[in-house]
C-alpha cells in the first residue's frame, strides 16, 4: 500500500497540474486576444495535456486504492507586461512543476516505493520534455519575435502543433 505521506504529495500534484492547465489556458486567451492564433493553439494544446496529467495521477492513486480529494484550484495570473511575458512564466512554471516532481520521487524512493518511481519516472521523462520546449519558445521569441514578419513566422509554426 501506497505511504500517506506519498499519496498526499500526488494527491497535490494533480491540483498543480489542473492549475497548470488553468494557466496556460488563460496564456492561451491573452495570445487569442492579441490575435496570435498559432501562441493561443499551442498553449491551449499545452492546457490539455496538463489535464491529462492530473488525471493520470488521479487513476494511480484510485489503482493504489487511495480515493483522490479534489481541492480549489487558485485562479492564475491572466494578464502580462508583454507578448514575452507569458513565455517566461510558462518556463518559470515548468521548473517549479519538475522541482515537485521530483520531491515526490524522491519521498517514494526514502519508502522504497519502487512501483511509484516508476509512475513518477514518467513524468521525469515529460517535464524534460516541457522545460525544453518551454525554454526554447523564449531562444526563438528573443531571437524572432522584435520583428513583425519573424513573430508571424513564430506564430504560424505555433499553429500547426498539436
Ligand atoms: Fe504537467
Amino acid at each position: 500500500m501506497i505511504a500517506k505521506k506519498l499519496s498526499e504529495m500526488l494527491n497535490e500534484q494533480i491540483n498543480k497540474e489542473l492549475y497548470s492547465a488553468y494557466l496556460y489556458r488563460a496564456i492561451s486567451n491573452y495570445y487569442a486576444a492579441k490575435g496570435l492564433k498559432g501562441f493561443s493553439n499551442w498553449f491551449a494544446v499545452q492546457a490539455g495535456e496538463e489535464l491529462d496529467h492530473a488525471w493520470k495521477i488521479n487513476g494511480y492513486l484510485i489503482d493504489e486504492g487511495v480515493v483522490p480529494v479534489l481541492e480549489t484550484i487558485s485562479a492564475p495570473v491572466g494578464s502580462f507586461d508583454d507578448l514575452r511575458a507569458p513565455l517566461v512564466a510558462a518556463y518559470e512554471h515548468e521548473k517549479f512543476i519538475t522541482s515537485s516532481i521530483n520531491e515526490i520521487f524522491k519521498a517514494a524512493d526514502g519508502e522504497d516505493d519502487y512501483r511509484t518511481k516508476r509512475f513518477i519516472g514518467w513524468f521525469i521523462d515529460e517535464q524534460a520534455e516541457e522545460e525544453k520546449n518551454a525554454s526554447d519558445l523564449v531562444t526563438e521569441y528573443d531571437l524572432f519575435g522584435s520583428s513583425s514578419q519573424g513573430l508571424f513566422m513564430l506564430d504560424s509554426k505555433l499553429g500547426d502543433r498539436k
